[in-house]
């Protein structure tokens, strides 16, 4: 199990982004898994029925069981977690083309935190998937400020590679074409964590 807030945990968070790896060990073992099923219920209400959806990061691929049944949902993760899973390491470079799948909704809970380099992450997504549903635990302190290397720390203590604040996160899709269709919060009892609908500008 990680020891959250340890500086091992840190150091083998940073270690990864500095080397481009990722941490396998962690999510090979399925006992790391805690009760996420409300975020995955209020990402459920927010999918269109008849939607072609990926689901990056898929853990146990609850989300399928929450989705209207004429949605197709296809799981995409580090290691194959069922029958047609799309194994995929989104810290490896080059990413692959999907476009064939012809996606129409890209989902993330509880993912991106752990993708190194989110720039170039969101110009690819974008040539794969017009619309994209992302929970992110954003940052409080922005850029250039004192506290932004202390929080960064913090972060790595649950092996989070990256920090934006919200507004940072938003122009980062923004560049690569995506607007912020809405927002809503999980609420829980460490805090309150944002669900992102982005949608192409097009
Ligand atoms: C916090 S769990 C969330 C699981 C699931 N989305 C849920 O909400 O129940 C993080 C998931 O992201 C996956 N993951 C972590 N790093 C990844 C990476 N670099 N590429 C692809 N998947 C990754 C893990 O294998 C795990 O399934």
């Amino acid at each position: 199990m990680l020891e959250y807030n340890s500086w091992s945990t840190r150091l083998k968070a940073l270690r990864c982004k500095l080397f481009g790896k990722t941490d396998f060990e962690r999510w090979t073992d399925a006992s790391e898994f805690e009760d996420w099923e409300e975020r995955t219920k209020i990402i459920a209400r927010l999918v269109p029925p008849g939607a072609r959806v990926i689901e990056f990061g898929a853990g146990m691929g609850k989300l399928q069981r929450h989705l209207d049944p004429s949605c197709q949902y296809t799981p995409s993760d580090l290691v194959s977690r069922g029958p047609g899973t799309i194994v995929l390491d989104l810290n490896q470079r080059p990413l692959p083309d999907l476009t064939a799948h012809a996606f129409d909704l890209a989902i993330f809970a509880g993912v991106l935190e752990y993708v190194h380099d989110l720039h170039s992450f969101i110009e690819w997504l974008r040539q794969q998937s017009p619309a994209c549903i992302a929970s992110y635990g954003c940052a409080a302190h922005p850029r250039h400020s004192l506290a932004r290397l202390p929080e960064t720390l913090r972060r790595a203590g649950a092996g989070w590679t990256n920090t934006f604040t919200e507004t940072e996160l938003i122009c980062l899709f923004a560049d690569a074409g995506y607007g912020l269709a809405h927002a809503v919060d999980w609420h829980t009892a460490e805090g309150d964590e944002r669900i992102f609908h982005f949608r192409d500008n097009d």
